[in-house]
């Protein structure tokens, strides 16, 4: 409610650089994850029962959580925490600090409820974020670590480059997502391809088995991002380099390319839409790698706008939804407001929880 009210004033502030508004938002919510107190004063019921469920081990307490891109550095997650959102993926981390393309790299289009951004993975690279993650201790809710190959990285490298961020990143996330899709990162959607990615992930798998053994720790999941764009063809070469690498999950769908997408006029030549445009093509990727792929858990996000959306997402076959230009568009609430929504969607359907849910659609994966 009042975020409806500021947000107007809120955007106009920001109109020539909307990333103004995103660096002011994660400042303030980087001085709040600092201070405990604030922070006490700030939570609310972290876990909400009829909603919980359980993949690979780790327990989610809401289905719907936060994308990555937002928090790229770790800098402000325990106070996104207590916005309602049952788990947060942060990054896209390189092991490289850098810092992206030029300015401005994000754009608003309200009426298409879309953002277009070509931000190209802007972070402070793998050790600052390590220290940022030990700083800030864990916060109640799953962690996910959003892992990119760094832009001055070859593509052939890009194994090297990723397997260094998990290494110094390992003890510090719950599940390590690898974005081998980002449209404005030169060289990461190349990775998509069956000459890299089979090889890429397969090499993330065992190191993440190597680490868990050296360290006497659980086995951390690793997932991978894909893109909207790929075609029937290349999502089968996608789901088999999965299938074979033994990969964990599937993070469906990173922003589009596709600028059509937007009825809005503009003179944009790069980027990737995210929001509203993107919904159909998110739910048909869902719904063919479910069709294709019965046990893999995945992760649904890409125009998740209301919990209607979400709820459709799930039924197409996600596990879990993730959310970003809605969070942007109805503000801190958002989170709430959605998985409150789920729970009465299961309810008018019939469904005494997410788990029935999941056994109806045969979706019970552990
Ligand atoms: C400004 C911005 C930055 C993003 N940065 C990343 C990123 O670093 N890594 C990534 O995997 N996805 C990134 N994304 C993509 C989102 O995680 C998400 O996949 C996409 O926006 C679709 O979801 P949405 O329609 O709910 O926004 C970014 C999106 C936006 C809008």
């Amino acid at each position: 409610m009042i975020y409806k009210t500021l947000r107007p004033w809120f955007f106009e502030l920001s109109k020539k650089d909307p990333e103004v508004a995103h660096e002011v938002a994660v400042g303030a919510l980087k001085f709040m994850s600092r201070n405990k107190f604030l922070l006490s004063l700030m939570r609310g019921e972290l876990f909400e029962g009829r909603l919980t469920q359980e993949l690979w081990g780790i327990r989610f307490p809401k289905p719907v959580g936060l994308a990555a891109g937002f928090d790229k550095n770790a800098a402000a997650y325990p106070a996104l925490a207590t916005m309602g959102f049952g788990f947060i993926e942060v990054g896209t981390v390189t092991f490289l600090p850098q810092s992206g393309n030029p300015r401005p790299r994000i754009h608003r289009f309200p009426k298409d409820q879309a953002l277009v951004n070509y931000m190209g993975f802007p972070n402070v690279g793998a050790y600052k974020v390590a220290d940022n993650m030990h700083k800030a201790g864990t916060i109640g809710v799953p962690l996910g670590i959003s892992l990119g190959k760094s832009s001055c990285t070859h593509v052939e490298d890009a194994s090297l480059d990723c397997i260094s961020s998990l290494r110094t990143l390992y003890k510090l996330g719950d599940y390590f997502t690898v974005c081998v899709s980002c449209p404005n990162s030169p060289g990461v959607r190349e990775l998509q391809h069956k000459k890299y990615l089979f090889h890429l992930l397969k090499e993330m798998v065992d190191s993440s088995s190597g680490f868990s053994a050296a360290l006497k720790i659980k086995r951390k999941p690793v997932l991978v991002k894909i893109s909207p764009d790929l075609s029937r063809r290349e999502l089968d070469d996608v789901l088999e380099a999965v299938a074979d690498a033994g990969v964990d999950g599937i993070v469906a769908t990173n922003t589009t390319a596709d600028l059509d997408v937007l009825t809005s006029g503009h003179s944009l030549k790069a980027g990737g839409v995210s929001g509203a445009p993107l919904f159909m093509r998110m739910l048909e990727k869902v719904g063919y790698i479910r069709a294709n792929l019965k046990k893999i858990p995945i992760i649904g996000v890409g125009g998740i706008m209301s919990s209607e959306d979400a709820y459709e997402t799930l039924a197409a076959g996600a596990n879990l939804v993730q959310i970003y230009t809605s969070f942007i568009y109805n503000g801190p609430s958002a989170a709430n407001e959605m998985n409150a929504g789920i729970l009465a969607l299961l309810r008018e359907n019939n469904f005494r929880d997410i788990r029935e849910f999941n056994r109806f659609f045969c979706r019970l994966l552990n």
